[in-house]
């Protein structure tokens, strides 16, 4: 009966790939011939794909077919950070940080040791933070080309907490959400705890598709866009005020929320205004403090509309209550005494010279980058396969992450993201060369 042979196929392929004996990057039948080969109907063929794409151990890709996985990348490669071994090269994360930045952390701890002030440290915060850190939060989005006042402002617990609670207070289980057919893996991770459904805006090297946005409107009840105008993470692209319009206008005319993430705006040199600077009333913009100064301190900040703060702070106290009062104090002080902007100075050109050398071993690739960025997508030849490349690299040392995390599609395309900002400049090179060999090995086997 089929449902009996059905599950005996996908044990057999199972057991296959498991074992080894079916190795990675190997091409299964095509439906059809599967279906011949068994004996059962087409329909059946494509359920075995279906079961084994869901277990993890094969991936199909469009008009290509379907191929065995690496079984070496554990499950949530390139979503969860897990600590590397020591001498490892973390090409995945980016943790960008520059000499000299453990200093000016002993320097402010040893101000904030000896200010007045520390009695209140010691307490619950505001949900959304306090006056002086949304101030000065207020005051530094002026450099960013969004002029908001204090109230528009709440502090958070990074940008990842902050595309939280926007989606948290803006969001039902169940809504529909578009964002870039490739995105940043964490906003994939909210959608998923928050119920949310995904609906993919296809994407060109300029930004999004916005017809075809614009035609999923009409089609469907979307509430909400999560986009990156400025600087996406991983293609690179910043949207022209042309392009920021038609998504404005899409926003207004559908009556849905832009939720605008400018994790890395900071890296891009005058770029057009923010989409919550020409449309407050549709956006709320969400960015923090991880790239341009430094990861761990877990300070990030909402703009938006004055409507919309009640409803953030309230999914602040659900989630973490405040920001922690001595983080935020460090990050008010850098902000107020302009280490942040001197920073952002300093990571730009850091940044440049980083992409400059990915730009120059990984060029065989025509790889995807922003001049500034921290990162660079490099599509693959045809037949390299980069679940196959993640884990040959793993061997070597070198993390990488496939295209995988970062889609919202069901067939990710053949590429690879690399992080160039937590390395040391030193190893850098060594490191894409060897990603370089991967490669051009890869397409062979
Ligand atoms: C586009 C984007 N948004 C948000 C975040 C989250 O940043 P944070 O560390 O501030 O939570 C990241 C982190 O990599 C990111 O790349």
């Amino acid at each position: 009966m089929p449902a009996a042979r059905y599950k005996r196929l996908v044990d057999a392929f199972a057991a296959e790939i498991r074992s080894g004996r079916l190795t990675s990057g190997t091409q299964l039948p095509t439906h059809r011939h599967l279906a011949e080969r068994e004996g059962i109907a087409v329909v059946t063929a494509t359920r075995v794909y279906a079961e084994l794409e869901a277990m993890g151990l094969v991936s199909s890709e469009h008009g290509r077919g379907t191929f065995v996985r690496d079984q070496a990348l554990p499950p949530g490669h390139g979503i969860d950070q897990r600590p590397l071994a020591a001498d490892s090269v973390d090409l995945n994360f980016n943790y960008p940080a520059l000499p000299g930045q453990v200093d000016l952390l002993r320097q402010v701890l040893r101000e904030l040791a000896g200010s007045g002030d520390l009695e209140s440290l010691l307490r619950y915060q505001p949900h959304g933070g306090r006056e002086r850190d949304r101030a000065a939060v207020a005051n530094h989005l002026l450099n960013r080309g969004l002029d908001t006042t204090p109230d528009s402002v709440v502090v958070v617990n990074g940008a990842q907490h902050g595309l939280t609670v926007v989606a948290l207070a803006a969001l039902r289980p169940g809504d529909l959400v578009a964002a870039d057919a490739i995105t940043y893996p964490g906003f994939k991770v909210i959608a998923e705890a928050l119920r949310l459904e995904l609906a993919p805006i296809p994407t060109t090297p300029t930004g999004p598709d916005l017809d075809a946005l614009g035609r999923l409107c009409v089609e469907r009840p979307v509430r909400a866009v999560y986009t990156m105008p400025t600087l996406h993470n991983p293609l690179g692209w910043v949207m022209d005020d042309g392009a920021r319009r038609q998504l404005v206008a899409i926003a207004r005319r559908h009556r849905l929320l832009l939720i605008e993430d400018a994790a890395y705006a900071y890296l891009a040199e005058c770029p057009p205004p923010p989409l919550a600077a020409t449309a407050p009333d549709v956006s709320v913009y969400v960015s923090g403090l991880s790239k341009n100064v430094a990861t761990g301190l877990r300070v990030g900040f909402i703009a938006a509309p004055q409507a919309r703060v009640p409803a953030i702070e309230r999914a602040i106290r659900a989630t973490a209550w405040n920001t922690p009062a001595l983080t935020a104090a460090i990050a008010t002080r850098w902000l107020e005494d302009g280490t942040v902007t001197r920073l952002e100075a300093e990571k730009r050109v850091d940044a440049r010279l980083r992409q400059t050398i990915a730009g120059e071993i990984l060029e065989p690739f025509r790889p995807l980058a922003h001049p500034n960025s921290y990162f660079t997508w490099v599509p693959l030849p045809a037949n390299a396969r980069a679940d196959r490349i993640a884990a040959t690299l793993a061997t070597h040392g070198v993390a990488i992450s496939t295209a995988e995390p970062f889609a919202i599609t069901e067939n990710p395309p053949q590429a690879i993201r690399l992080a160039l900002g937590s390395t040391e400049l030193g190893t850098l090179a060594d490191a894409l060369t060897t990603v370089r060999r991967t490669i051009e090995d890869d397409q062979y086997r």
